[in-house]
């Protein structure tokens, strides 16, 4: 029977990576993402690939899109053996300057959407024994000058995390959480960004490719890991900001004041 996988944001950067490195090994995988077109395409390059694809177009941030998303994954292939809750977008602001609306959007999607996305798929899950994949990033655990709006999306996102790992367990479903730091996809063209600037990164912050995070996703869920830090740049950043809270935040403020603040 085929691995059944539900990638939201598949239409784009570490989510087609990821519907592309299941599909090498015969997955079966359902693509969420808004946009249609881009959608067919990574559908067209899954099954190009070895895998069999669904597309289903629409807003994670809809109730209806989010249950039809589930409800035809199980309709066309009986099982659901992953989630892989990915769709993000990114907030970059003065805290200031923060728009509740736009705040409120992001939340949406990078918070309320992955939640209740795991909510509507727990069922098969459970049967498959499945996991559940939720994509932070560094910023769900060190923050930087102008990326409140986001890290905070994310933070909540670690603590809801967290907390379904703990009540999912004597089910048998996983829920592994990942963090990457940078990775070259067009995030940062797809954030709200106020004034274009994202403000001053930390050195040694080399972007990879989505194509290497997939890769060590994909690894992480046969695993069964619960965290998963993808560099070594997001491995020292999440050690320092754990063993060394003093310090990181003295070298939080030399980065605002170096993003002019
Ligand atoms: N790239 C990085 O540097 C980085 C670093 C750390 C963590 N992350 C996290 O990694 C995840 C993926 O990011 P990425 O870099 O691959 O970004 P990306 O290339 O911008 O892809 C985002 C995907 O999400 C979809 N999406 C956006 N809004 C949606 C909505 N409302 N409903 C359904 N789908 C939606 C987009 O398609 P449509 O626009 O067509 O809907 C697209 O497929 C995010 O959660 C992000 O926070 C990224």
């Amino acid at each position: 029977m085929a691995f059944v996988v539900v990638i939201t944001g598949a239409s784009s950067g570490i989510g087609r990576s990821l519907a592309l490195a299941w599909a090498k090994r015969g997955a079966s995988v359902v693509l969420s993402a808004r946009g249609q077109e881009a959608l067919e395409r990574v559908a067209a390059e899954v099954r190009a690939a070895g895998g069999d694809a669904l597309p289903v177009a629409g807003d994670v941030t809809v109730e209806e899109h989010r249950a039809a998303l589930c409800e035809r994954a199980l309709g066309a292939y009986g099982r659901l053996d992953v989630l892989v809750n990915n769709a993000g977008r990114g907030y970059y602001a003065p805290t200031l300057e923060i728009e509740p609306e736009k705040l409120e959007e992001i939340y949406r999607l990078n918070v309320v959407a992955p939640v209740r996305l795991a909510q509507l798929a727990i069922e098969p899950l459970t049967a498959a024994k499945g996991t559940i994949v939720m994509v932070s990033s560094i910023a769900g655990l060190a923050v930087a000058p102008r990326i409140g709006p986001y890290a905070s999306s994310k933070f909540a996102l670690e603590a809801l995390s967290m907390t379904l790992r703990a009540e999912l367990a004597s089910r048998g479903v996983r829920v592994l959480v990942v963090r990457p730091g940078p990775v070259a996809t067009p995030f940062h063209e797809h954030a709200v960004v106020i004034d274009n600037d994202v403000g001053y990164r930390p050195p040694g912050h080399k972007a990879q490719s989505p194509d290497e995070v997939a890769g060590r996703i994909v690894r992480a869920v046969d695993a069964g890991s619960e965290v998963l830090e993808t560099s070594l740049f997001v491995k020292a950043a999440s050690l320092a900001v754990r063993v060394a809270p003093g310090p990181a935040r003295w070298f939080s403020k030399r980065m605002a004041r170096r993003s002019g603040f």
